[in-house]
């Protein structure tokens, strides 16, 4: 098959694990004969430096005309004034809402090789492996009104937390459908006793769970979600929840797998390309340094393959590839090894 891809590093270490990820698919393109062809763009503080904007124009058209993005990080201390007009992760959010990727997915599972890399109990961690399911264009992110005004010689500043039925209805759908082949269980995730979104969060997530009655539907609180992901992770098989949420369980799902650098991200529309991103950031202290762990964009790199370009043999042997690299000890830095990027890059490969 064919396949524009568009590639945007980005900052830190973006460029170095996009790198990476890239060789990976032009190998697994050569081997099962499939044309990928690889087009880089600028996003965040390298197009800021650049353009003066996180994201031009010329870069969002490509990746619209693209099957699929691959996407390293974001941000670094340089754009990091919090009065700045211009920030790196405008870029990112322009990105999504710009293809209107409104699901992000990202799957945590953790590795047997790896149990004791995580700072858990190795007990807690047998067997996870859980989808979180997150809205990516909707709440807080873009809620209107957004800023600050006067009020009484006082600043005041709003965030808006605000969902629309068919916003919620598309992603939980989404979750649903995720949840049939694996272990039919959603797991909604709100704030229903405080916030008023979340009280149609749930009435419809509700109403989408009737419909689906071979999936067990859950509701759960934010604040005991958090608690659960830690004390009972194996328990979980899709959550799905609103965009903030959605980042900070993630980020604390993290812990589970041993290393953000371990794992990868899917954001989908409903048509169009996706973006298929690491979760970690740009992590600016190790940038350049050619030691960070590029599996987390070599996974994503194997989902871009799944959804986007419906290659599930080859998003497979992909992963693996990665999971024989960790069983035999293949270790970057932040697993507690000594492997390079372009080590761990090459381990992978000849496993391919
Ligand atoms: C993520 C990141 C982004 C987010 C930032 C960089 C804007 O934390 O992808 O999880 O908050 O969505
Ligand atoms: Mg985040």
């Amino acid at each position: 098959m064919k396949a524009n891809i568009v590639i945007l590093p980005g900052d830190g270490i973006g460029p170095e694990v996009t790198g990476a990820a890239v060789r990976v698919l032009e190998h697994i393109g050569k081997k099962q004969k499939h044309a990928f062809s690889f087009t880089s763009h600028l996003i965040g503080g390298i197009s800021i430096d650049a353009h003066g904007v996180s994201l031009t124009d010329e870069t969002l058209a490509a990746c619209k005309t693209s099957d699929a993005v691959l996407l390293g990080a974001v941000g670094g201390p340089k754009w990091d004034n919090p009065l700045g007009k211009v920030r790196p992760e405008q870029g990112l959010l322009a990105l999504r809402k710009g293809l209107a990727l409104y699901a992000n997915l990202r799957p945590v599972k953790t590795y047997p090789a790896l149990l004791n890399a995580s700072p858990l109990k190795p007990e807690f961690l047998h067997e996870v492996d859980m989808i979180v399911v997150r809205e990516l264009t909707g709440g807080l992110y873009f809620g209107e009104p957004k800023g600050r005004k006067e009020i009484d010689g006082h600043v005041h500043a709003v965030d808006t937390l605000e969902y629309a039925d068919y916003e919620i209805e598309r992603i939980v759908e989404l979750a649903f459908q995720l949840a049939g082949p694996r272990r039919k269980k959603v797991t909604s995730v709100d704030k229903a006793n405080v916030l008023e979104s979340s009280r149609l969060w749930r009435q419809i997530t509700t109403e989408i769970g009737k419909k689906n009655s071979s999936i067990a539907l859950e509701h759960m609180l934010v604040d005991t979600a958090a608690m659960r992901v830690i004390t009972s992770p194996k328990l979980f098989d899709v959550i799905v929840t609103e965009n903030m949420f959605g980042d900070i369980l993630t980020d604390e799902a993290s812990v589970l797998a041993g290393s953000m650098g371990m794992l990868p991200s899917a954001s989908l529309g409903l048509k169009g390309p996706g973006v298929y991103e690491p979760i970690h950031g740009s992590a600016p202290d190790i940038a350049g340094k050619g030691i960070a762990n590029p599996v987390g964009t070599i996974l994503s790199a194997a989902l871009l393959l799944r959804y986007s370009l419906k290659l599930e043999e080859e998003a497979l042997a992909i992963e693996k590839a990665v999971e024989s690299a960790i069983a035999a000890g293949c270790r970057t830095r932040d697993l507690g090894g000594e492997l390079s990027t372009d080590a761990m890059r090459d381990e992978i490969l000849s496993r391919l």
